[in-house]
């Protein structure tokens, strides 16, 4: 097993959602650096404030990691061992602004291959999505489930997954992919192109009716994303995994109409939602199968859905402003 112990770890997106949680699970195992990277497009500094409180030499940098020289300066002096690599555009931002978001997405991965393959940094652990799968063809979806991109995003995501991948064959890198299906839990960015139990507390606190877009029925594999957090330290600290693709989720489909269903009940919340129009390119059917993690890394996630949508609930009412 690798230890983090006495490594020297960078984060990019480290600010953000799923990236925040990620420090919290790094800052308790003793690296000798650790080093956030994001620009903040969406990144928050107050998701940072536990992980500092349990590391305080926790650097964060404000930096755009897809720009090559700037990202590269980052590992001269002390120097770097690890990269997890989270920075992203989100989905959403890739309807409105494909061209641009597609590009960043592509150039974020595309400069820790080339700063991996030219010796800055030893090992790189690269955050996939599930939304590269597309629509379920066959459930559960494992890891050799075709490619069939809905969105930008989607495609931006598995041409990501797949230079990282070419970057290993071709130069031998040392690199692991963690695939996550769906995550939730606290400090989901909840303003803009936010995800959808964000959205729905939001409109229950403000006394609006929730939305559904489509009939309710498309499915997603949840995971808290603490858990994620917790599959991707594993994907480093197991050696087997080297060079390999995981997939980081619960294994169990939920529906939309379930979700909002669930939120409404925990927040007294009696009116049905109302329905409109299906969002374009809306991924109908996601369920992961999780042998591969469950064998490889004995991943399984801690936090059950209903416990994980409590935790996220009260953590809104307990912070309001993130909603704003
Ligand atoms: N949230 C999910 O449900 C989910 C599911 C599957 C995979 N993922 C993947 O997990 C990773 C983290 O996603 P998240 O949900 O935490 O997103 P997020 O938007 O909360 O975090 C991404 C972070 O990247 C930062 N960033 C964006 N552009 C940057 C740039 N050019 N340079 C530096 N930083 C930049 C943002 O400011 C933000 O802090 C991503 O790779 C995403 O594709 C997320």
């Amino acid at each position: 097993m690798r230890s983090l112990s006495n490594q020297r770890v960078m984060v990019t997106g480290g600010a953000g959602f799923i990236g925040s949680h990620l420090v919290d699970a790094l800052a308790v195992r003793g690296p000798a650096r650790l080093v956030v990277v994001d620009d903040f497009f969406l990144g928050n500094r107050e998701n940072l404030r536990e992980a500092q409180a349990h590391y305080p030499e926790l650097e964060v940098v404000e930096q755009d990691a897809a720009d090559f020289d700037g990202l590269r300066r980052l590992f001269d002096g002390k120097g770097i061992d690890v990269v997890f690599d989270l920075a992203t555009i989100p989905l959403p931002a890739s309807l409105e602004r494909p061209l641009w978001s597609s590009d960043v997405i592509v150039k974020l991965a595309l400069n820790v291959c080339e700063l991996c393959r030219l010796g800055a940094f030893r090992t790189l652990v690269h955050c996939s999505s599930s939304e590269a799968y597309g629509t379920a063809q066959y459930v559960p979806m494992d890891e050799a489930h075709p490619f069939k991109a809905e969105t930008p995003y989607a495609a931006a995501k598995a041409a990501a997954t797949l230079l990282v991948e070419s970057y290993r064959r071709t130069f031998g890198i040392d690199m692991t992919i963690g695939r996550p299906f769906n995550n939730y839990g606290p400090r989901q960015n909840g303003r803009d192109f936010s995800g959808i139990i964000p959205r729905v507390i939001q409109r229950i606190m403000r006394r609006e009716t929730p939305v559904v877009f489509g009939d309710g029925k498309q499915t997603r594999d949840y995971l808290y994303a603490a858990d994620t957090a917790r599959g991707l330290v594993r994907l480093y600290e197991t050696e087997e995994a080297c060079g390999q693709t995981v997939n980081l989720a619960s294994g169990m489909e939920l529906s939309v109409i379930e979700i909002i269903e669930e939120v409404s009940r925990l927040m007294g919340w009696k009116e049905p939602p109302r329905f409109e129009r299906p969002r374009p390119a809306d991924v109908r059917r996601h369920c992961a199968a999780t042998e591969k993690g469950k064998k490889l890394l004995g991943f399984v996630p801690d936090v059950g859905w209903k416990e994980g949508i409590e935790r996220t609930v009260r953590w809104y009412q307990q912070h309001p402003e993130r909603l704003l």
